[in-house]
């Protein structure tokens, strides 16, 4: 079936091969699902309408043995659907020994073994010429109080962070770092567990212009935040390198539901947040799908979570685009005072002693604005209607 909601690569989707790749293993029981070959994978994604692919080094590369052959495999299958690699992260959370850690272990042998297998990985994602490198730090955190020094964990992962900007600039390779925040699971407590502590870290490293976020939807709803918010943030501040799209119901375990699924009036506001929300501070970097098909779905149901994906992204797109296109929007907008906000609270050249003489003379003329109509559930509703599609 082909209509308007049909991936074309202007689209700019990607996923990681881990996304489909997932055989279903979770703590109660097994795999469900047969192993899927990364690479049959990826020409399975192109004729979905993927643009791109993303992966861990232990996804498409378990065996070293197999190594050269199997990059050979997967290079040719990037030749012949035109897909490219766009992001490359590295797995520092499966093996046992990263159980207590990364580049945060207490024990410095780990963190010398972590450090060296991201670097290996960075520079097989400049071969295959990704440009965004994420580090997910699924086990930098801890279960208990005292285990960890959380202090000294944040040196050393600024000094990670700081010896692998470094690295690329030593190489030259055009690549930047993409941090990505979750609040907790596999670890107790994760440290950088939202945007905004991730974004704070950024600040005290010797080359911040080089790392920003990959934020996932999941992840900020599993710690009760707005994603649309936090990425809006993260643009403001010029950091939404990357985004991991998918679906949560509020917090509970990460569910990594299919994009669209669980909190859709979150997707539609996150939609609306990546397309600049009527401004020019949009995202315009790939439309990354991190997601996990659900455990109960065989294989037919994996291309089609994947599929979902996709056409809930552009159906959300579409959604958005008519809501901001439409007048009466426009005029709930006005109603709601929306584009005052983007005027200065206190104008150029005008002095302080101005705003205070208005509060001592008592001109400001506060039962009127008690009383004032904010007109904000009329602009929702709007929107509402927009994403039910009765606009
Ligand atoms: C999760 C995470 C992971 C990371 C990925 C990148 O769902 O907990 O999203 O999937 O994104 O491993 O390293
Ligand atoms: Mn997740
Ligand atoms: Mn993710």
């Amino acid at each position: 079936m082909t209509d308007a909601y049909t991936p074309r690569p202007e689209d700019k989707f990607s996923f990681g091969l881990w996304t489909v790749g997932w055989q279903g293993v979770d703590v109660f029981g097994p795999a469900s699902r047969e192993l899927l070959d990364p690479v049959a994978a990826t020409y399975r994604l192109a004729e979905l309408g993927a643009a791109a692919v993303t992966f861990h080094d232990d996804d498409l590369l378990p065996d070293d043995a197999e190594r050269e052959a199997t990059l050979g495999r997967f290079r040719k299958a990037l030749d012949e659907t035109g897909l490219v690699v766009e992001m490359v992260t590295t797995n520092t959370f499966s093996d046992p020994v990263f159980k207590e850690g990364a580049i945060t272990a207490n024990s410095r042998e780990v963190r010398r073994y972590a450090l060296a297998k991201v670097l290996r990985n960075i520079d097989l994602a400049a071969s295959l010429g990704a440009q965004t490198f994420v580090m997910w730090g699924g086990r930098e955190g801890a279960e208990h109080g005292g285990s960890k020094n959380v202090a000294a964990a944040l040196d050393r992962y600024r000094d990670a962070l700081d010896i692998v900007c470094a690295y690329v600039i030593e190489k030259g390779y055009p690549i930047r770092f993409a941090l990505e925040p979750k609040p907790n699971e596999p670890r107790g407590d994760i440290l950088l567990p939202t945007i905004g502590h991730a974004l704070a870290l950024i600040d005290e490293l010797d080359h911040p212009e080089l790392v920003g976020l990959n934020p996932e939807v999941g992840h900020e709803e599993m710690a009760g935040l707005n994603f649309a918010h936090g990425i809006t943030q993260a643009l403001w501040h010029g950091k939404l390198f990357h985004i991991d799209l998918n679906g949560q119901h509020g917090p509970r375990f990460d569910q990594d539901l299919r994009f669209g699924a669980g909190n859709l009036r979150g997707a539609f506001w996150t939609v609306d947040a990546m397309l600049g929300a009527g401004t020019d501070l949009r995202y315009d970097g790939y439309v990354h799908f991190d997601y996990k098909p659900p455990r109960a779905e065989a294989i037919d149901g994996v291309w089609e979570s994947a599929r979902g994906c996709m056409r809930n992204y552009l159906i959300l797109r579409e959604r958005v685009q008519a809501f901001r296109a439409d007048p009466e929007v426009a005029a709930a907008l006005d109603a709601a005072g929306v584009a005052e906000l983007q005027e200065p609270t206190v104008a150029p050249g005008e002095s302080l002693d101005d705003v205070r003489a208005q509060f001592t003379e008592g001109t400001f003329d506060l039962a009127t604005l008690r009383e004032r109509s904010v007109a904000m559930e009329a602009l929702d509703q709007l929107a509402m209607e927009h994403l039910l599609g009765v606009r």
